[in-house]
């Protein structure tokens, strides 16, 4: 092919960026990819072949290669190596040029990058992408953000790739500034704490129920006909059924329980720290694996502290399963609430201008949160746009209402048998504080008022008051 013809460029060539590229040129478009190591760039011509598909290690060439104005995407781990590559394309880009970073970056450095290179003409996008390496090359969601302009450069290639739902496009321009990069930040807070819920249902069912890995396949399996359907609850029935390959029984058990977390999850709860909006699940998820990390601590305690509960007989199979996939059910709708919730707050906080609606909507298929909770929460969004928290939404009231019940039950029976449910327990404190109208939180404020003259405001007149205890 001749030079400067190629539609699109993508730099880095690890599984996500090959795949995407890939993803790219399937649908009609010719791809160019660099990538420093010249072995992974020929491994992208070699899966490529066939197609219009050109790899290389040189940067010159590869600005060279394609149409101005040139869209460029970036997939490099997040951080310095975002601005390195920025640095290195800078001499030979051309105003007008749009570069598009596509990995889990920093909201904030979004913004700066933003700034940094409007000054140079160069059109900067964040945008989040969600699916992981199977989702990159058969049809992820897209979150992009920032310059509309340079969206309108993208959208067709975008649309094109990413995952449809009857049709639709999981992809649409979300917001201003860092908007892409806030909403993936956020989608991957929720993805911790559904992550987290799961791991206790499965901790609650195996230690308590005395379920199998067989037992828990088939359950989760089953909860995936059902409202639980969703890509999560869909892999961890696969994951129960896989054969360990390097020894005898299920791999799940050979692996090691210290989860790790390259940050988003904790930026979702920082910033939601920030903002001021509660997102309890998100942060019990956090501080799981937080906990999880200290295996050679919980080593040294665990003998000690052996009879902190007396073992319960294990409970009713089916009454307990029942109560587990309800509860799992309700703590759901409580996370996405959180996350949303976060999400409205940001979007006026930081003037992103986002549509709830939308981003339910572009979230039920490509990305690791898509279930089918997200089209009902799409529809309650459409039908009031203004919606603070989900669990204002009528549509949530009667499934909430039910779902508490089983809550309580799992979390009682978890209590009891010393087994750690933060999570399940941080989705029903939301809930039961939420719905409350008064709470003693007028204590706080006295205290305050008592030791630090902070004032307080009273129900019964307006005003700001201070009193001399
Ligand atoms: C996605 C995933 C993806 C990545 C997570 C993992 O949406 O495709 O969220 O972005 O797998 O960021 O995050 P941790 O390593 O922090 O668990």
């Amino acid at each position: 092919m001749m030079i400067s013809t190629y539609d699109f460029g993508m730099i880095g060539l690890g599984v996500m960026g090959r795949n995407f590229l890939l993803n790219v040129a399937d649908h009609g478009f010719s791809a160019a990819g660099l990538d420093l190591d010249p072995e992974k760039a020929a491994a992208l011509e070699a899966e490529a072949s066939g197609k219009p598909v050109k790899g290389t290690a040189d940067t010159a060439t590869f600005v060279r290669m394609l149409k101005p104005p040139r869209k460029i995407m970036l997939l490099v781990p997040a951080g310095k190596a975002v601005d390195s590559v920025i640095a290195s394309l800078l001499p030979h880009l051309e105003p007008g040029d749009l570069i598009i970073d596509g990995g889990n970056s920093y909201f904030e450095d979004t913004n700066r990058r933003i700034e940094e290179l409007k000054s140079k003409n160069i059109l900067f996008m964040g945008m989040g992408v969600s699916g992981g390496s199977e989702g990159a090359r058969r049809g992820p969601s897209i979150m992009p953000g920032g310059n509309p302009e340079a969206y309108r450069l993208v959208a067709p290639i975008l649309e094109a790739v990413s995952a449809k739902v009857n049709g639709d496009p999981c992809v649409a321009h979300l917001g201003n500034t860092s908007a892409g990069h806030y909403v993936k930040m956020v989608h991957n807070g929720i993805e911790y704490g559904l992550m987290q819920l799961i791991a206790e249902a499965y901790d609650i069912l195996k230690n308590i129920a005395g379920l199998d890995n067989k037992q828990l396949h088939t359950v989760f399996k089953d909860w995936n006909r059902g409202a639980l359907q969703s890509f999560l609850i869909e892999i961890t029935a696969s994951i129960f059924l896989k054969a360990d390959d390097q020894g005898k029984g299920w791999l799940l058990d050979k692996i090691l329980d210290k989860a790790k977390q390259k940050g988003t999850g904790k930026w979702t709860s920082q910033n939601a720290m920030d903002l001021g909006i509660p997102t309890p699940t998100i942060d019990a998820a956090v501080t799981m694996r937080g906990l999880s990390a200290l295996k050679m601590e919980r080593k040294m305690a665990a003998p000690h502290y052996t009879r902190a509960v007396e073992p319960l007989p294990l409970a009713d199979k089916e009454q307990i399963i029942g109560q587990v996939g309800e509860a799992l059910y309700f703590a759901f709708i409580v996370t996405y609430a959180q996350g949303m919730h976060q999400l409205t707050e940001a979007s006026k906080e930081y003037g992103y201008e986002l549509n709830l609606g939308t981003i339910a909507r572009i979230w039920r298929g490509g990305c690791i949160i898509r279930a089918a909770l997200l089209e009902k929460m799409r529809q309650a969004y459409a039908d009031q746009p203004e919606l603070r928290n989900l669990l204002l939404s009528p549509a949530f009231h009667e499934p909430v209402l039910h779902g508490q019940h089983a809550a309580r039950a799992i979390i009682k029976t978890a209590i009891d048998s010393g087994i750690p449910a933060m999570a399940f327990s941080s989705a029903l404190h939301y809930f039961d504080a939420y719905r409350r109208e008064q709470l003693p939180l007028n204590l706080v404020q006295a205290q305050r008022d008592f030791f630090g003259a902070h004032t307080y405001e009273r129900v019964d007149r307006s005003g700001v008051f201070h009193t001399n205890w």
